[in-house]
Formats: C-alpha cells, sequence, structure tokens
C-alpha cells in the first residue's frame, strides 16, 4: 500500500515554484501579490488562511492578509473587493469561504475579478473548465489530479467514483477525470446502496464533508483512495478524513492520510494559479 505523500509532494511544487518567482524581479520588476480576505474569526478559516499566507512567503510571493469584521455588509465587503480588482499592484485575489450568513457568497464570487479569481470559483471560470476554454482550474481538483499523476496513476480508461457533488471539488474533479479519459460515476449521500458504487472505483475521491462515510466494505482491493475531507472525529476530536483510514488502508492500494493528503496540495495550486494570474499580466 502506498501512503500518499502529499506534503512532500506539495513541497517539491512549491520548491520549484519559488525558483521560478525568484527570476521575476528581473524580468518584470516584481513578484505576484495575493490578497487573502477573510471575513470574521471561523476558527478553521483563521488557520486556513495562516497557512495559506506562510506558502506564499515560502515562495516568495508577496501577500496581504486583509481581516474584516464578521459584521462587514455584503456591499462594502464587495466594494474592498471592486478597489482590490481595481489596484495594478494586486494579482491575485481570495475570499476565504464559508462567509457569514448575512454575505451571498454567489455575490462575492462573480464580484471578483476572473483574470484574478485564484481559486477558479467564478462563473466565467467554471464554465471555461466544462467548456474547455481557458480558465483557471480550482485548486483542490487540480491538486488531486497532480497527487494521482505524482504516483504515477493515469485515469485513462479506469472507473472513477467521486463521492461528493460539490461546486468546489465534487463536480469539477468528476470533469477533470473525465478529461483524462476516466469512466466517472457522481455519487453522493443520498445515493441508495453506495457500497454497490464505490466497489467498482479504481479511483476513489471522497469530497462528502463527514467523516467516516467511506468504511472498508465499500472499497475494492488495490483501489486509489484520495480522501478530501477535513472534519473532528466524533469520538476522539482529532481532525480526521471522510475514510475510516485505518481500515480502507488495510485494502487501498494507494490512500492519501488527512492531514498530510489533498490540504497542502491545494495550497501548492493556490502557489500555481497566483503564479498564472500574474504572468498572464505580462503576457
Ligand atoms: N474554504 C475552504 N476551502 C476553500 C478554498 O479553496 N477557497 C476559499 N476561498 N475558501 C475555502
Amino acid at each position: 500500500m502506498i501512503l500518499i505523500d502529499g506534503k512532500k509532494i506539495a513541497a517539491d511544487l512549491r520548491a520549484a515554484l519559488a525558483e521560478k518567482v525568484a527570476t521575476f524581479p528581473e524580468k518584470y520588476g516584481r513578484v505576484p501579490h495575493l490578497v487573502v480576505v477573510r471575513v470574521g474569526e471561523d476558527p478553521a478559516s483563521v488557520v486556513y488562511v495562516r497557512n495559506k499566507a506562510r506558502a506564499c512567503d515560502a515562495v516568495g510571493i508577496r501577500n496581504t492578509t486583509l481581516v474584516q469584521d464578521e459584521n462587514i455588509t455584503e456591499e462594502a465587503l464587495l466594494e474592498l473587493i471592486r478597489s482590490l480588482n481595481a489596484d495594478p499592484e494586486v494579482d491575485g485575489i481570495l475570499v476565504q469561504l464559508p462567509l457569514p450568513k448575512h454575505i451571498r457568497e454567489s455575490k462575492v464570487i462573480e464580484t471578483i475579478a476572473r483574470e484574478k479569481d485564484v481559486d477558479g470559483f467564478h462563473p466565467y471560470n467554471v464554465a471555461g473548465l466544462w467548456q474547455k476554454t481557458p480558465h483557471m482550474n480550482p485548486c483542490t481538483p487540480a491538486g488531486i489530479m497532480k497527487l494521482l499523476d505524482a504516483i504515477g496513476v493515469d485515469p485513462k480508461g479506469k472507473r472513477a467514483v467521486v463521492v461528493g457533488r460539490s461546486n468546489i471539488v465534487g463536480l469539477p474533479v468528476a470533469k477533470m477525470l473525465l478529461d483524462r479519459h476516466a469512466t466517472v460515476t457522481l455519487c453522493h449521500t443520498r445515493t441508495v446502496d453506495m457500497p454497490s458504487v464505490t466497489r467498482e472505483a479504481e479511483i476513489l475521491v471522497v469530497a462528502a464533508g463527514r467523516a467516516r462515510v467511506v468504511t472498508a466494505n465499500m472499497v475494492s482491493e488495490g483501489a486509489v483512495v484520495i480522501d478530501v475531507g477535513m472534519n473532528t472525529d466524533p469520538e476522539t476530536g482529532k481532525l480526521c478524513g471522510d475514510v475510516d483510514f485505518d481500515a480502507v488502508a488495510q485494502k487501498a492500494g494507494a490512500i492519501t492520510p488527512v492531514p498530510g493528503g489533498v490540504g497542502p496540495m491545494t495550497i501548492a495550486c493556490l502557489m500555481e494559479n497566483t503564479v498564472e494570474c500574474f504572468l498572464a499580466r505580462f503576457a
């Protein structure tokens, strides 16, 4: 069984990017600049945003974190985004989700200029993925594809099952697997007899957002299991994925740990997207 070391694969990616970014001051007169906006004090968001800033520092990307009061009005937040859109010294904009209930996430996502949308959440970027026109890939699905490449798993001709149908992970990763010629089944928490579906998977991507959605009886021998989950284990209080790791690891051909699997890859792809947004400005 291969334990997929996302931490190491992401570190290699960051190192390669750092080398590239180091050449930018001479070529372009400056380095890329990512602005991350956090609204309120959601504890998970505080950690994610801090990790994004640290990754920028490691790669040599200038970064600014703007913390806004949780009571900021939707209009004030949209105005802040518009000013960042207009700022020539800002290459990438990321507004950390989730947002407080009184702010419509869809409004925020569509207000970020698509050229600065390092998350790949803007409707034009989403459409670009589905229509195969130029676009920014969302970070977590892109990170999953890079993990498969890093361990030498070619999706072509394989049966892939994706559990979860969110805009952020399930739907885009299914599309990316399709584009790499996998045969893809999408299922979700209302799927009837999910084990009979997931047992068919040679590649199983689990992004259901709940602990122990996938247990050992749901996985076939040798499957590659990618766990996108980030949950607090209801029994131990520790961070855990959506997959019952200890049991599934006995059967899987390869599996991602949580933490240390998909998470670091998401952030490495965010760094890549920021560099891409920066370079597009000089093209
Ligand atoms: N919240 C959880 N994951 C993400 C992400 O990838 N981007 C943003 N903006 N917010 C998130």
